[in-house]
């Protein structure tokens, strides 16, 4: 992005607590009895305490080493320890399983469900009556939620907060999207490698969570847009000192959750997903969102699928001017008032107002008093940055659902593939296969069958294939197409970081691995596909695609490298279905187990 003037504005919205917090006060009797008192409190037990009117209260850290992205929270959780005992609670700190988004190998993906089964089992078998969910990084937000979803604890989300701005000269330099950026200007040779690794190392310039809208800016955000997160939290850069402030107010809220006994299943209905649909459109958020959203409802009970998202999403605008989509990055989204509920709100378009959240109040009444005086980085409702700006969901005989984000769709993808009088959301043309990432890496460059009109395909990169499913459907032409100024339109069964603005057909399913239409497909097959009509076919007869998939067999991939991967391909269902554990979803609301 070249670099947008910067407007010193005074933020309109700096964290506040919600109005209803109370002193805390020794005598108000809990709703329901404490779990821990309830666990403890057995005449029989050597364990037993007397005093157990103070909640105990689990902070789910995920901070650590291996997770600089959310190794802020290391020293927020100090704060929200401080809030929990103001409030009359005890806070018992413990960690999680690590999940870091650019250097677990093979996915970060393939962790959230062990992450989730890992916390899953904390939350059930110790006495806690309630839980702070320290979120940040893409993959960390979903598992938490899942997690304190299944066993339904009084549970609300603190997020670690996005990096400072980043800036490479007096250019803004977004994390992640400055990667899929430099790499496009390398293979074209517009800069040298030594420049590109510059750039990516500039976009980290503070601790923090991508300054982007990528998949750990967006899983927060909708964190907050279902209510589980403090109203106005999610968007504060981490070492802002809201930040610190906003972890005190968590730590506090927790505590009058578990006494009032307000739990993720009041929280996480119907309409607060459908709400966040609605926000995600607003702010252009990554493609992971329908994955974890559509997984976490899975757990609470909940039916969404991706004809939800399109159903709710796609004709709703695109308002916040962030990176991908936009030119700016998260502190001028923080210092523009945050997450804009309020322009969905004030335009009778957030679907539910109603919906209740963590405040004890709905989230209408949390914003309803929101605006932004930074209508260059939160545009107007009625003047957005593009309308029409959700997902699609497609269908058709090369998978049974995949999805393109349309709030990045170029110019000059559209004037390339979207602008023919006769057939204008329509395009079609010859395949170009590539079996995983490692051999897009090896051949891009030598393949001659790539030409101006290729469409690339990418297969062997979903949940089975490559375990987790990786972030590889975005590629770019060979420089010598780039030079030209041409882009290839992508399709795979993979996904794609949400950093990244290249609209590409993703998370074809089922996957090639799973006897998907990708995996009988062969260089040079014909594919079309209608935007208008939400379609994508193969120009096969079904006497065609059923010779194939007899002479072809079930796609290959290669072995299990650990335990766990073995064991989640045996367990996992498709990326549109949310990616979760099959088995997993049975169990829900399992604190009641206990009897409390
Ligand atoms: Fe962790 Fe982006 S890599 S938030
Ligand atoms: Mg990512």
């Amino acid at each position: 992005a070249s670099a947008p003037e910067i407007e010193i504005t005074r933020p309109v919205r700096s964290f506040t607590a919600p109005n209803d917090l109370k002193e805390p006060v020794e005598e108000i009797i809990p709703a329901v009895p404490l779990r821990s008192k309830v666990w403890f409190n057995n005449p029989d037990d050597v364990n037993e305490i007397t005093d157990l009117n103070r909640p105990l209260i689990g902070i789910a850290q995920t901070g650590s080493d291996l997770t600089p992205c959310n190794k802020h929270h290391l020293q927020l959780a100090k704060r929200v320890r401080d809030g929990i005992i103001a409030a009359g609670g005890t806070p018992i700190e413990f960690p999680c399983h690590p999940i870091q988004e650019g250097t677990k190998r093979p996915s970060a993906t393939l962790d959230r469900n062990l992450a989730y089964l890992s916390l899953v089992e904390v939350l059930y078998g110790y006495p806690l009556d309630g839980v702070v969910l320290l979120s940040g990084c893409d993959k960390t937000t979903p598992a938490l939620l899942m997690a304190a979803s299944t066993v339904n604890i009084p549970s609300i989300v603190m997020n670690v907060g996005p990096m400072l701005n980043a800036y490479a000269g007096s250019e803004l330099v977004g994390s992640g999207t400055v990667v899929w950026n430099a790499r496009e200007a390398l293979a074209s040779g517009r800069i040298t490698r030594d420049q590109a690794m510059q750039q990516v190392a500039l976009s980290a310039p503070s601790v923090g969570h991508c300054n982007t809208m990528g998949t750990a800016s967006t899983m927060n955000a909708l964190a907050e847009a279902l209510g589980m997160a403090l109203p106005g939290s999610s968007s504060i850069p981490a070492v802002y000192r809201e930040r610190g402030a906003c972890a005190y107010q968590t730590g506090r809220r927790i505590v009058d959750l578990v006494r009032q006994d307000v739990k993720p299943s009041d929280i996480l209905t119907k309409d607060a997903f459908e709400n966040a649909i609605a926000v995600c459109t607003a702010i252009g958020g990554s493609t992971n969102a329908p994955i974890h959203l559509n997984a976490l409802a899975k757990h609470v009970g909940v039916q969404l699928n991706c004809d939800d998202w399109e159903r709710i999403g796609y004709s709703l605008p695109l308002l916040l001017n962030v990176q991908p989509a936009g030119a700016y990055l998260c502190e001028e989204y923080h210092r523009a008032g945050g997450l804009p509920v309020w322009e969905l709100l004030n335009a009778d378009k957030l679907p539910h107002p109603d919906a209740l959240t963590l405040t004890g109040k709905s989230i209408g009444e949390n914003c309803n008093t929101d605006q932004t005086n930074a209508p260059h980085v939160i545009f107007p409702f009625e003047k957005p940055l593009k309308s029409n700006a959700g997902f699609f969901h497609l269908k058709g005989t090369l998978f049974n659902s995949a999805i393109m984000k349309t709030s990045v769709i170029s110019q000059a993808f559209t004037d390339q593939y979207l602008s023919n009088p006769t057939d204008p959301m329509a395009f079609e043309g010859p395949i170009v296969i590539f079996n995983g990432p490692e051999q897009y890496d090896a051949e891009l460059e030598h393949r001659k069958d790539i030409g101006a009109n290729s469409i690339l395909i990418m297969r062997g990169a979903g949940p089975i294939g490559y375990p987790g499913a990786a972030e590889v459907v975005n590629m770019h032409a060979p420089g010598r197409l780039i030079k030209q100024g041409i882009v290839l339109p992508c399709i795979g069964d993979g996904r794609q970081s949400g950093t990244s603005g290249t609209p590409s057909i993703l998370h074809a399913s089922p996957e090639a691995a799973a006897g998907g239409m990708l995996g009988y497909l062969k260089d040079g097959d014909w594919v079309r596909i209608d935007l208008n009509k939400r379609s994508a076919d193969v120009r096969l007869t079904l006497e065609e695609i059923a010779q194939r998939k007899k002479e072809m067999g079930l796609y290959p991939y290669p072995p299990a490298q650990t335990p766990w991967q073995e064991m989640y391909r045996e367990a996992v269902g498709d990326l549109s279905e949310g990616m979760v554990l099959k088995k997993a979803v049975k169990f829900q609301r399992i604190a009641q187990n206990f009897g409390v």
